[in-house]
């Protein structure tokens, strides 16, 4: 365990969601530490280009996929969110922005 540490240390910060301990965070805390500078509270400033969240029609799958990858304007927030529990809260924290 400490070894596996270790070693993920030497390239990336470690991810906190390798400590037991670790409690999965809220949609809607991820979002507002990483989303809101470009797609504001409410999903609709659109700075950088941003779409506009609240009349989106992406699906589950995409709005991880885009999450993960980013597109054009949006970076990558993929290392951001730290397990798959909290991509499906980040998910659906995006989803419940529409109207
Ligand atoms: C630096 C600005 C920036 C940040 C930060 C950012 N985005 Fe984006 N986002 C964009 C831009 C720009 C686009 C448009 C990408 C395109 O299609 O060209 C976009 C598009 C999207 C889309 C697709 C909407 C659609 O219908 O096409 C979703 C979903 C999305 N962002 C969610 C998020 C979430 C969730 C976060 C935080 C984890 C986030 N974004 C952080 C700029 C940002």
């Amino acid at each position: 365990m400490f070894l596996g540490l270790t070693l993920v240390g030497c390239e990336e910060p470690p991810n906190p969601a390798e400590n037991p301990d670790y409690k999965s965070r809220s949609g809607e805390k991820i979002y507002k530490e990483r989303c809101t500078t470009c797609h504001g509270v409410d999903g609709k400033l659109g700075d950088s280009g941003a779409k506009d969240l609240s009349v989106s029609k992406m699906d589950s799958g995409a709005i991880a996929k885009i999450i993960k990858n980013g597109k054009n304007g949006m970076p990558r927030q993929g290392k951001y969110i730290y397990n798959d529990e909290e991509m499906s809260n980040t998910v659906q924290y995006v989803k419940s922005l529409r109207k």
